[in-house]
C-alpha cells in the first residue's frame, strides 16, 4: 500500500494523473472508472494532459437505477461531461440504469468486466467506507449486483438532485470481488468528512463494516490524501 499525501485536491489530480501516465506507459489498457466529487480534478488533470485514450476501454463502476444515459444525474452524463467529452475511449461501459431486469442487467456487466480485466481502478469512498455503491455489509466476493442506498448515501447525494425524494434509491454496482480484480487501484480522498473512512480504511480491521478496508488484502493499492482525509491516521 502506498499513501501519496497532498495539499489539496488540485495536487491530488495531478498525482493522479502521474500514475495514469505510468500506467499508460506500461501498456494498461482497461481503465475503471468512477463518479462522485472526488476524481474531478483528477479527470481535468487528463483533459488537461496529452493522453489518447481513442485505443483503451473504460468501464464505470455504477450507475443509479431508474435513470436513463441522457438524464443529466445519471452517471453516464457526469462522465460525458468530466471526461468522455474531451478524451473519449474506444468503448465506454457502464450499467444500464434503464434496465429494469436487475439480473439480466447485472450479469451482463459482470460479462463485460470478466471479458475486459481491469488494469488500474480510480475509486472514491463513501463517508461509511463504501465504494462504488458497496454499502457496508457487501460481500467481499460480489460480483455486480442491485444495491438499495443507505440513509448516509442518500443524504450525501442529495446535493447533485434538486430535491432529496428525487435521489434514486437503488443503484447497479461493480461489486467489491470484481473491483479487487483489478490490477492497480488508486482511491483518492479530500476532506474531512472522509477521514474517519479513511483511518478505519487503512488502520481498521478489514471488515465488510467497512467495505473499503479489503483494499489492505490488495497488493497493488494507492491512496491519494489530502492532510484533512489522512488527518485521524495515526502515523
Ligand atoms: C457515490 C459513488 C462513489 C463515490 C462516493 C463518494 O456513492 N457511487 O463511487 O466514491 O459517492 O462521492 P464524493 O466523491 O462526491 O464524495
Amino acid at each position: 500500500m502506498k499513501i501519496i499525501r497532498v495539499k489539496d485536491e488540485i495536487e491530488g489530480g495531478q498525482e493522479a494523473l502521474a500514475l495514469f501516465k505510468d500506467q499508460v506507459k506500461q501498456g494498461a489498457h482497461v481503465f475503471g472508472l468512477a463518479t462522485g466529487s472526488t476524481p474531478n480534478t483528477t479527470y481535468q488533470a487528463l483533459c488537461q494532459s496529452d493522453l489518447d485514450f481513442s485505443e483503451a476501454i473504460s468501464i464505470n463502476l455504477d450507475e443509479y437505477v431508474g435513470l436513463s444515459h441522457n438524464d443529466p444525474q445519471s452517471y453516464y452524463s457526469y462522465m460525458v461531461e468530466h471526461l468522455f467529452k474531451q478524451k473519449p475511449f474506444k468503448h465506454s461501459y457502464l450499467p444500464d440504469g434503464t434496465n429494469e431486469d436487475a439480473d439480466e442487467e447485472c450479469q451482463r456487466y459482470s460479462r463485460i468486466i470478466a471479458q475486459n480485466p481491469v488494469d488500474f481502478q480510480l475509486l472514491g469512498i463513501g463517508r461509511n467506507g463504501h465504494i462504488g455503491f458497496n454499502e457496508p455489509g457487501s460481500p467481499f466476493d460480489g460480483t455486480t449486483r442491485k444495491i438499495k442506498l443507505t440513509e448516509s448515501t442518500l443524504n450525501a447525494n442529495a446535493r447533485f438532485f434538486a430535491n432529496e425524494a428525487d435521489v434514486p434509491r437503488y443503484a447497479y454496482s461493480m461489486g467489491i470481488g470484481e473491483i479487487m480484480q483489478a490490477k492497480t487501484i488508486l482511491l483518492e480522498a479530500y476532506g474531512m468528512n472522509k477521514a474517519d473512512a479513511i483511518q478505519k480504511t487503512i488502520e481498521g480491521p478489514v471488515t465488510p463494516n467497512v467495505p473499503a478496508s479489503i483494499l489492505q488484502k490488495h497488493p497493488n493499492v494507492y491512496f491519494i490524501l489530502d492532510e484533512e482525509a489522512a488527518s485521524k491516521l495515526s502515523k
